[in-house]
C-alpha cells in the first residue's frame, strides 16, 4: 500500500515536471534560452539571422546541419540544458542510439519529442532530412 502511494507520488512529480517544461517550451522562456546562441526562433515563426542569411546564400535550399543546430538545437544541446545530450558527447549519443535502434530511431524521437525535448527541437519548418543532418552532426554518428 505504502509502495503504491510512493509510486503514485513519483509519477505525479514527473507529470508536474513535464507540464512545467512543456509550458516553458511554449512561452517566452524558450526565446530567452535561445538568446545566448545569438538568435530568437519560435515555433511557427520565421527565423531571422543566421538561417536566413545562409538560406539566401544557398539560394533558399535545404538548411545545413550547422544552420539548424545554431538556430534551434544548440540552445539546449550545447550546454546540456534539462539533460539534453551535449554536442560531441559521443558516449551519451551512442547509448541513446543503441536504445532507439540507431540514427533513424533518434530521428523519430526528435520528430515526436521526448520528455523535455520539444517536437522537432522547435524547428517546425525543418524537414526530416534536415533534422537528421543536425542529429548526425551533434552526435558524430
Ligand atoms: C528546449 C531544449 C531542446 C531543444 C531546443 C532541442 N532539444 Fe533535443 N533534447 C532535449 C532534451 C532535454 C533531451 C533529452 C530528453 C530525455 O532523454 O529525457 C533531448 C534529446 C534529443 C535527442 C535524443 C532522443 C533520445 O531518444 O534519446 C535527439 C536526437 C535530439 N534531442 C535532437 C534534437 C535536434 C535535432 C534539435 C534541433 C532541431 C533539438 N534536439 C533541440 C532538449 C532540446
Amino acid at each position: 500500500m505504502n509502495l503504491i502511494k510512493k509510486m503514485l507520488a513519483a509519477q505525479a512529480a514527473v507529470l508536474a515536471l513535464w507540464a512545467v517544461s512543456a509550458q516553458a517550451a511554449t512561452n517566452d522562456e524558450i526565446a530567452e534560452r535561445i538568446k545566448p546562441v545569438g538568435e530568437v526562433c519560435i515555433q511557427g515563426e520565421e527565423c531571422k539571422g543566421v538561417g536566413a542569411v545562409a538560406a539566401a546564400a544557398s539560394g533558399g535550399g535545404a538548411k545545413s546541419p550547422d544552420d539548424v543546430i545554431a538556430a534551434h538545437c544548440g540552445a539546449c544541446h550545447s550546454a546540456g540544458v534539462l539533460g539534453a545530450p551535449k554536442i560531441g558527447d559521443a558516449a551519451d549519443w551512442k547509448k541513446r542510439a543503441s536504445e532507439q535502434g540507431g540514427l533513424d530511431g533518434l530521428l523519430a524521437k526528435a520528430i515526436s519529442g521526448i520528455n523535455a525535448m520539444p517536437p522537432k527541437g522547435t524547428c517546425a519548418t525543418c524537414s526530416d532530412d534536415e533534422l537528421k543532418g543536425a542529429i548526425k552532426k551533434m552526435s558524430g554518428l
